[in-house]
């Protein structure tokens, strides 16, 4: 990996200091407050964690091992500790939130539903039992694949509950992606429904999930099926069961099972930027840690606050901050079902103003998009219940920072731009909105107890204001990833391949400036960032390369208004090159086989069809190259060492 190539380029020097009003009542209120944290992480770094995961967590075994650091760099944390996550999200709010919503819950056609801490309890519990009476247990996996309804959050806490180790998986993907993790997990069930609604259509999951059960995935015993749409779908009765069919005659009472802190909580599948997606694994008590405490720092989540995180339980975001944080702190939250345009772009801000919502995180994407539309859809309605605003996923450039500022904010609510990812488990670099000035663009500072820094190649320290480098962590922290599932030597070749594996390796390039913010700059390995989401350019690549006509084919990223990035493919046939390089049809086909094999998010938006792709003498593809084609820039770049320097004209579409 090199960082020739990190150059700087954004230059905002706007400042946002927090109102006077936010200060008032903000839990951590100042920098001298925040100061003192970061120092007491820094005096006696185990310390320090040590004491939140006593004060933070119930534990029916207390830790007294701190840090293990013994298989370095699987790293364990309180790891003789004993606890249950959905004990600390569920049971110990009854006494005093009973009656309180843990839930609120608005389907894309309108369907609303609440759920007190009560009822999500008994529901939790129910299911988990119906799961136990199918021979689910301790260390099983069970594959979620459902519509972003309470539902999913039952199906996960119910498997926390008796330590059976879910792996949820976003309905947007294709059977074919379903499949692949269910065999990596090697899943004994799968939790499904008939369909879910999003963008006024029906989201075939049932449908999808047959498929992927046709193909392979023979260690599944059951699936449940959860009847959300009510529309006709496939039913195996050898296999299926309807999920108020597995419940009947359930006890809504069912023991939490007392897992050790190190049992692994879930796995979710990223992108990377070789193989096959990697199964992430979170551990259960450095995990819920991560959960609370940016719960507490980032969001300064009150008892009174509507919570609201737009992310689908499909994604790491919806699991800290859908899933678990919000119950583990005891907050109500709010989870919508469908699309931001349904019935109109006024959505989003029809559902803050109707539910009163305080706190809204959600991706640069879908604000860039809403900005789009005019400031008369958010106009239409009173968001003055808004305190907080969150982003998350990829950097926000100023314009819809700004807007989401002035439009959403009123100007008077901190934006946190929480910088973070599937592997850290929980915010890393984020500003504490009490007591962090804002500026457009910036994820501001670590948190305290992270260390996080940025490196040049041979893992120095950059005090150069501005000067790119490697975005690393110096220490392990309780909430990070443990391992890749099944294949140790992937996540040590991942993310400790560099500086004697002392430094965890994040993936990105970042830059600090003057203040010593931290900018994020971008990947510095072939992964995408498409709407947030990580796609890996080898992925795509198989995925086209699996088509009957196509030879090869090279994927990169190209700028995108709305999305961060776009897809852009060459793709090299077998056979003659269509006319002109142009084939609708085809194109048309092999964007719909992408989406089948990956994923509707996956498609790629333009494809160039080439009869050959640019190699060096090594056979090694000029990725750089194909990045400034896509861009529709000039080359500037030397190309003297490139096979067949000719074929340029062809990738510029130029003949
Ligand atoms: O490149 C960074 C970008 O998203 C990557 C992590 O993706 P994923 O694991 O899918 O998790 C997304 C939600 C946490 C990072 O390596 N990223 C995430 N948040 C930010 C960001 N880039 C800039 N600013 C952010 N706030």
């Amino acid at each position: 990996m090199s960082i020739e190539n990190i150059d700087s380029i954004l230059h905002e020097e706007r400042l946002f200091q927090p109102s006077a009003e936010f200060v008032k009542s903000a839990s951590i209120n100042s920098l001298e407050n925040l100061k003192d944290l970061h120092e007491q992480a820094e005096q006696d770094y185990e310390g320090f964690w040590a004491k939140l995961g006593h004060d933070e967590i119930s534990w029916q075994t207390p830790f007294s091992n701190v840090l293990d650091d013994s298989r370095a760099p699987h790293y364990q944390w309180f790891s003789d500790g004993k606890t249950n996550v959905s004990y600390n999200c569920l049971d110990r709010h009854l006494e005093s939130r009973d009656n309180n919503n843990a839930i609120i819950f608005e389907g894309e056609n309108g369907d609303i539903k609440t759920l007190t801490y009560h009822e999500l309890y008994s529901q939790v519990c129910c299911f988990a039992n119906a799961m136990k009476a199918r021979g689910i247990g301790k260390g099983d996996r069970v594959v979620i694949y459902m519509p972003m309804t309470p539902e999913a959050v039952v199906a996960m806490q119910a498997c926390a509950r008796i330590g059976a180790i879910h792996s949820v998986v976003f309905g947007g993907f294709s059977a074919e992606s379903l499949k692949d993790r269910i065999e990596d997990a090697g899943a004994k069930m799968l939790i499904t429904a008939d369909g879910g609604h999003r963008g006024g259509k029906i989201i075939e999951l049932k449908q999808a999930a047959d498929k992927a059960l046709a193909g392979g995935c023979a260690s599944i015993e059951t699936v449940i099926v959860f009847k959300r749409t009510g529309h006709d779908v496939g039913f195996n009765p050898d296999k299926d069961i309807w999920w108020h069919d597995a419940i009947k005659d359930m006890d809504n009472n069912c023991e939490p099972e007392w897992v050790e802190a190190e049992h692994p909580l879930f796995l979710l599948y990223t992108s990377g930027s070789t193989g096959k997606p990697k199964g992430i694994q979170h551990s259960t008590a450095g995990y819920l840690l991560g959960a609370i405490l940016t719960m507490k720092w980032v969001f300064d989540i009150k008892d009174d606050d509507i919570y609201w995180c737009t992310a689908d339980v499909g994604w790491i975001t919806g699991h800290t901050y859908v899933a678990y944080g919000p119950l583990a702190v005891g907050s109500t939250v709010l989870i919508y079902e469908g699309a931001p345009t349904i019935p109109d772009c006024g959505r989003f801000w029809d559902i803050c103003e109707r539910h009163k919502v305080s706190i809204f995180y959600t991706a640069p994407t879908a604000i860039r998009a809403l900005m789009k539309q005019g400031d008369e859809f958010p106009a239409k309605y009173d968001l003055s219940s808004i305190r907080l605003l969150g982003t998350v996923g990829e950097p926000i450039n100023p314009e819809a920072w700004i807007w989401y500022h002035k439009i959403i904010g009123g100007e008077r609510c901190p934006i946190v731009d929480t910088w973070w990812q599937t592997e850290t488990g929980a915010h890393m670099i984020a500003p504490i909105p009490g007591a962090v000035a804002t500026k457009p663009g910036s994820c501001t500072l670590p948190l305290p107890g992270i260390m996080a820094d940025v490196v040049d190649e041979a893992g120095n320290s950059i005090t150069e204001a501005n000067k790119g480098g490697f975005l690393v962590i110096k220490k392990p922290w309780p909430f990070m990833l443990r391992t890749i599932w099944g294949d140790d030597e992937r996540y040590i070749n991942t993310y400790w391949p560099m500086f004697d594996g002392k430094y965890y390796l994040a993936g990105d390039s970042a830059r600090r400036d003057s203040d010593g913010y931290f900018w994020i700059m971008g990947r510095i390995d072939d992964v995408l960032n498409v709407s947030g989401h990580r796609l890996g350019t080898m992925e795509i690549e198989s995925a086209l390369v699996a088509h009957p006509r196509v030879a090869e084919a090279a994927v990169v990223g190209r700028p995108d208004e709305i999305k961060g990035e776009a897809i852009f493919a060459y793709v090299v046939l077998k056979g003659d090159r269509p006319e002109d390089g142009i084939d609708k049809k085809l194109t048309k086909e092999l964007r719909t086989w992408v989406s089948e094999q990956i994923g509707p998010i996956a498609k790629p938006d333009d494809i160039r069809y080439a009869d050959n792709l640019p190699k060096t003498r090594s056979g090694k593809i000029m990725r750089r190259l194909l990045r400034t084609i896509a861009q529709g820039h000039e080359i500037t770049q030397d190309t003297s060492t490139l096979e067949n320097e000719s074929i340029l004209q062809q990738l510029q579409g130029k003949r």
